[in-house]
């Protein structure tokens, strides 16, 4: 049976579909950049999953108590408690999002002319290596590109990809290997305990720091769960323990499966290496025990962490996911499958073969389902992952053109959901109508967040 959901709502925020010309309006005020928009303007906003969930009575409570004081506050010795239980890492630093941790892991680890691997990076994660000179590498497993075959692990690296990378490249030029749990830029898929373990290996025989992308660390133990043979018996909490012990550290966008709406963190084994990010941290963000937020956002993250890990909050949360990607299906839509934890990637390139890379039909895609349905989403594609090759200038495109559908977490209904699929499939039967877009304005890093488009 579907799960259904294990809360019941005790506070509403309403929503309103805005006329069709207001639509049309608030796009073109917006250089037909979803990011552009005015949330009020949204119906149904699946820009993203992060921070954008809903947080709990227990948190809201904790939040309450949280304690002010600018260094040793109570609160960031209950986050330190349970960062203790989950990650079991011998230091961490609060951050005030995840790119904050990468900031600082970048500032203090990156050398100009460096590269780090990772089964994909996430964009901003390769924007914070690329800003220090470095280069970030992609070797997930070649099932990923493959947006219809099934894999119960889509997100896994490419480990012998990854030996020859290091051999390659010289375990000298690495100063740090990554891997995304679950993989965001690669569908939300799962990496699979087998892989985290033979990953680690392969770092820690190079003398590599392995750091876990943490962000959907609970999806991804549940699936572990799920699919994996031996971890069905086990504990969510206990299989994140697990996956953690495997690295040397961790950094973490709370937002999304600490269920909050701001907060991260930089997690390390390596005592000199928490040194010198303390200061790094004292410099851009705040001293060591609240590290850019209020006192009482860690007490909201110390709680959201635990029930993030919650067994029936999971099963119901991935059968969401799940149901709409059966919706979608239905109806005709491609998707990548099977569907990730927090998402579902609808496949832009092969819904739209008229629409070449350079026309970006994902933007195409992302738009249209604004002006048709109220519906925010993002493109992953071509405007996020185009660029210029240093070495040869000649412009790489990604491998896929997708436009992601982001599920809030504790935010949307059954019912919410059965409005996007109905609305996604009356776009599919007219889907020969769709255009292509021009890019208008474009920043040098980053550009999907500011670019202005003209539709072709
Ligand atoms: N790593 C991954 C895998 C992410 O998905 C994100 C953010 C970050 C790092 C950075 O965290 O936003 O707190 O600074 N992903 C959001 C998204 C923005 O929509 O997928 P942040």
């Amino acid at each position: 049976m579907h799960p259904v959901e294990p809360f019941r709502i005790k506070m509403v925020e309403p929503i309103r579909l805005v006329e069709h010309e207001q639509r049309q309006a608030a796009m073109r005020l917006a250089g037909y950049n979803l990011f552009a928009l005015r949330a009020e303007d949204v119906f149904i906003d699946l820009l993203t999953d992060s921070g954008t969930g809903a947080m709990s009575q227990a948190q809201w409570g904790a939040m309450l108590e949280g304690d002010e004081s600018y260094a040793g506050a109570r609160s960031f010795y209950h986050l330190a408690d349970v960062m203790q239980k989950i990650f079991g890492f011998e230091h961490f630093v609060p951050t005030h999002q995840g790119r904050a941790a990468e900031n600082i892991l970048c500032a203090v680890l990156m050398k100009p002319g460096g590269y780090v691997p990772s089964n994909m990076h996430f964009d901003t994660t390769e924007a914070n290596i690329r800003a220090r000179g470095g280069r970030p590498e992609n070797l997930v497993i070649e099932e990923a590109f493959h947006p219809t075959l099934q894999h119960p692990f889509k997100g896994n690296m490419d480990v012998s990809k990854l030996r020859l990378f290091i051999e390659r490249i010289g375990s000298q030029n690495i100063p740090f290997g990554a891997l995304t749990v679950t993989n965001n830029a690669g569908g939300g898929q799962p990496v699979s305990m087998e892989n985290i373990r033979s990953v680690s290996e392969v770092y820690h025989e190079y003398g590599i720091p392995f750091f876990i992308d943490a962000c959907r660390y609970a999806e991804n133990a549940y699936f572990i769960k799920l699919r994996e043979p031996g971890y069905a018996v086990k504990s969510t909490l206990e299989i994140a323990h697990e996956m953690f012990s495997l690295a040397d550290g961790a950094f973490m966008s709370a937002k999304k499966d600490a269920l909050v709406n701001i907060g991260g963190f930089l997690a390390m084994r390596d005592g000199d290496l928490y040194q010198k990010v303390c200061n790094e941290l004292i410099l851009r963000e705040g001293f060591p025990t609240y590290g850019g937020l209020a006192g009482r956002d860690l007490d909201a993250i110390a709680v959201g962490l635990v029930e993030g890990l919650d067994e029936a909050y999971l099963a119901y949360r991935l059968s969401q996911t799940a149901y709409l990607a059966q919706k979608l299906l239905d109806a005709n839509i491609p998707i990548i499958e099977p569907s990730g934890g927090h998402a579902i990637y609808v496949d832009a390139g092969h819904l739209l073969p008229h629409i070449p890379h350079g026309e970006f039909p994902g933007q195409a895609l992302a738009a249209e389902l604004y002006l048709q349905g109220g519906i925010r989403s993002v493109e992953i594609g071509s405007v996020m992952f185009a660029h210029e090759d240093p070495d040869s200038h000649e412009m790489l495109y990604p491998e896929l053109e997708l436009v992601r559908l982001a599920i809030p977490r504790r935010v949307y209904t059954q019912s919410h959901m059965d409005y996007v699929a109905s609305v996604l499939g009356e776009l599919g039967e007219k889907k020969e109508t769709l255009r292509g877009y021009r890019i208008t304005y474009s920043p040098p890093l980053l550009r999907h967040f500011t670019a202005h488009f003209e539709p072709l």
